[in-house]
């Protein structure tokens, strides 16, 4: 299974991909878990994304692309895997199709997990990521433990202005790429509103369908 999820920022994309490679068993590519990892680093790739990322903005094409690019040729992705945050806007999508035509392989789906612009906000602003495991929380929608949340790290760009950027860039930016799947007829859409275990289900659904 090669597919892609695409969605606004806080739309569920690292929650439901953390349940999902459970079950399909390839890996979980997210660009926004490499970069961030980069500017942990203070690697050159780091140093030159932080800005953007701090401020809501994409991280320049040929920065992102190299750098998924190289991902997906490792041996651990021969048999499929889940991109999440990647491609973003449409050079990205067209760098991936060429890449992937070399490579006489093809994208089997294209998920795009749909929530309103007014749910986001509150989702982005709330979330808190343990740094030991990975988890997502939300503190109103996924409780962390009491136990661990002095450990608990709360994002750089989840502030209500950068958000309002990722928003706006999310319409801008990343919407053209959803005709752009459509055409190919590989775009299922899902709502993202709801329990998470449900959204899950949907999810599931539209790839067995
Ligand atoms: P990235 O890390 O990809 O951020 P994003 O796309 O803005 O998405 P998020 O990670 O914020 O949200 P998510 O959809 O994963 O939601 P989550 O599951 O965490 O990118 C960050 C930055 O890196 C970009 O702004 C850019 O600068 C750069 N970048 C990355 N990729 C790039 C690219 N390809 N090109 C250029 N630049 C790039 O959930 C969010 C919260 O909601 C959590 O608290 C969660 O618990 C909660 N939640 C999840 N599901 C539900 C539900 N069903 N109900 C209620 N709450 C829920
Ligand atoms: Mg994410």
């Amino acid at each position: 299974m090669r597919m892609i999820l695409v969605g606004p920022p806080g739309a569920g994309k690292g929650t439901q991909a953390s349940r999902l490679v459970e079950t399909y068993r390839i890996p979980h590519i997210s660009s926004g878990d490499m970069l961030r990892a980069a500017v942990k680093e203070g690697t050159k790739l780091g140093i030159e994304a932080d800005g953007f990322m701090k401020a809501g903005k994409l991280v320049p094409d040929d920065v992102v692309i190299g750098m998924i690019l190289e991902r997906v040729a490792k041996q651990d992705c021969a048999a499929g895997f889940m991109l999440d945050g990647f491609p973003r806007t449409r050079p990205q999508a067209v760098a991936l199709d060429q890449a992937m035509h070399a490579a006489k392989v093809d994208l089997d789906a294209v998920v795009l997990i749909e929530v309103p612009d007014a749910l986001l906000e509150e989702r982005a602003v709330g979330r808190r990521t343990d740094p030991e495991t990975g988890t997502i929380y939300h503190l109103k929608y996924n409780p962390p433990p009491a136990a661990i949340v002095s450990r608990l790290v709360h994002r750089k760009d989840d502030t209500v202005e950068a958000v309002t950027t990722r928003v706006q860039k999310y319409h801008s930016e990343t919407a053209p790429i959803i005709p752009y799947y459509l055409e190919k007829g590989i775009l299922k859409r899902v709502d993202g509103v709801g329990d998470p275990n449900t959204v899950t289900e949907r999810i599931t659904a539209v790839l067995n369908s």
